[in-house]
């Protein structure tokens, strides 16, 4: 039990409510939570409390055991959910994209059907999809080329914020200085930039649990799914990496995070780079 009580409630997480919080995890959203997150997952929420005027752990779990239960869970999900990111977050995949991929598939669809498909899995607040959309702007695809990029999240309040293409000049001035200049952000107001027309116009978000069926059918040239798999079990990554592969067009490029490569390697992807893969 992590206990905490003040004046304003009892913000204790007791072992049974926690594991409530870590089986909706799981069942939902494929999320594994083990025991040493509890104090990480009783922080998350106290914002819930917070935003629903309740003055106990307790009394939020009973609600998620009672029949507005499914009004909650997705706000539940969202205070669950991990949402680190950062512009040209492991740069090396956007040398590689810019550098290799990109050339290759703007060759491919010059010659086939004029499509380029590109697939952000985990797209959180929206630095990695606009860092894909900066990487195919400043790599000059052909115009006649219909490129669309898709970026999707389980998290409602990320995927809004990712819309909005507003960012802290804090957050901005992380980027690398010499690939910053790609995301033609505009000034808005004195501490927040906008990426630039250009690069959003190649965007769609959409909400997307890669846990459940995917509407779409590709395919895709490329997908990126960062960071996102560390939260999985075995299993459920394997059928997330499986599913990719019939979306993914032949010679289609996987991109994963630093820590997600395919162990055991999986026989329809061959390793080219760090955490970058091709359909074969
Ligand atoms: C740590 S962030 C990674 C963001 C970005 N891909 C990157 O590497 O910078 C993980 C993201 O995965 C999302 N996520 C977690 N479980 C998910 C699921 N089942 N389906 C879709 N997205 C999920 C979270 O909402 C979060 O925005």
């Amino acid at each position: 039990m992590l206990a905490h009580a003040t004046d304003d409630g009892d913000f204790t997480l007791s072992q049974r409510d926690f594991e409530l919080i870590a089986s909706i995890a799981k069942e939902q959203a494929g999320i594994v939570i083990r025991a040493h997150k509890m104090a990480m997952i009783r922080g998350r929420l106290l914002r819930r409390l917070r935003a629903l005027h309740l003055r106990s752990v307790t009394e939020y779990c009973e609600l998620l055991r009672g029949p507005d239960a499914d009004r909650e869970l997705p706000q539940l999900l969202n205070v669950l959910t991990t949402n680190h990111t950062a512009f040209f977050r492991e740069r090396h995949h956007f040398d590689h994209m810019r550098s290799h991929a990109l050339p290759e598939i703007y060759a491919r669809s010059t010659r086939g059907d004029g499509r380029v498909r590109i697939w952000c899995a985990a797209s959180s607040t929206g630095e990695e999809p606009y860092t894909l959309a900066a990487t195919v702007v400043a790599s000059q695809p052909p115009r006649n080329l219909d490129v669309k990029i898709l970026a999707t999240d389980i998290d409602t309040d990320v995927l809004a914020r990712a819309e909005a293409a507003e960012y802290s000049r804090e957050v901005y001035e992380r980027s690398p200085p010499d690939l910053k200049g790609q995301l033609q952000a505009e000034s808005v107001g004195h501490d927040t930039v906008r990426i630039g027309a250009n690069l959003r116009k190649l965007l769609t978000f959409r909400q997307l649990n890669l846990v459940t069926p995917w509407p779409m059918k590709g395919p895709f040239d490329a997908v990126m799914c960062r960071n996102v798999m560390i939260y999985f079990d075995a299993p459920t990554k394997k059928s997330i990496v499986d599913r990719c592969v019939d979306i993914l067009r032949p010679g289609g490029w996987l991109y994963l995070g630093h820590s997600e490569s395919l162990s055991p390697p999986h026989p329809a992807f061959e390793l080219i780079g760090r955490t970058v893969y091709r359909r074969r």
